[in-house]
């Protein structure tokens, strides 16, 4: 029974679409015809509103953090299966026809959870990627990556597949990033089109 309900939990929670509702909330439109079409911060950050993109990376972070938190709590220790059931809900939402996110801000969530020296290696990484290159997509893969690393090196052996399936999702969402990168053509964050 807590099983299914970290699955529902989980699931329900990562499939909120923060940055398509804040982004229609504030006037700014659709989301998903803006920019890369992502449905995450750092295409709300291309309609200008610093704020709202803010808001989303936090409130999307949250949402993981929040399923695990929960099924950790009161279903049982069902940590594990809300943090897969979130990070799918955010990546495939049923409220959006299955097309949601690229993963990175709720993965950030749920490893702080799961283990918070994870996600604090993850934020490092991310972060400081990010400000030497000034490139979301590479930043947030590479900051993805290191979250399977991570749990090896402080011995949860008990996640490192889980991560290394999450990481491997977000690597699959940024696909087109992943063009765009080996082209030359990413955009940099700050940039008129980034
Ligand atoms: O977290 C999403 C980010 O890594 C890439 O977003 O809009 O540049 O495809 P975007």
């Amino acid at each position: 029974m807590a099983p299914a309900a970290a699955l529902v939990l989980g699931y329900l929670l990562g499939s909120i679409p923060f940055g398509v509702v804040l982004t229609r909330m504030a006037g700014a439109g659709d989301l998903r015809t803006i920019g890369s079409g992502n449905i995450g911060a750092t295409n709300v950050l291309r309609t200008g509103r610093k704020g709202l993109a803010a808001a989303t990376l936090l409130l999307d972070a949250f949402k993981g953090f929040a399923a695990v938190w929960i099924a950790e709590r009161y279903l049982g220790g069902a940590g594990v299966i809300a943090a897969a059931a979130a990070f799918l809900g955010h990546c495939y939402p049923v409220w959006l026809g299955f097309k949601g996110g690229k993963g990175v801000a709720t993965l950030l969530g749920i490893v702080l959870a799961l283990h918070w020296p994870i996600g604090l290696v993850y934020a490092v990484v991310w972060i400081a990627l990010l400000a030497i290159f000034r490139i979301s997509s590479l930043a947030g893969m590479l900051a993805a990556i290191s979250a399977p690393l991570s749990a090896a090196s402080f011995s949860r052996f008990d996640l490192v597949l889980l991560l290394l399936a999450l990481a491997l999702i977000v690597v699959w969402k940024h696909r087109a990033n992943i063009e765009r990168l080996v082209g030359g053509v990413e955009p940099r964050v700050g940039s008129k089109h980034g």
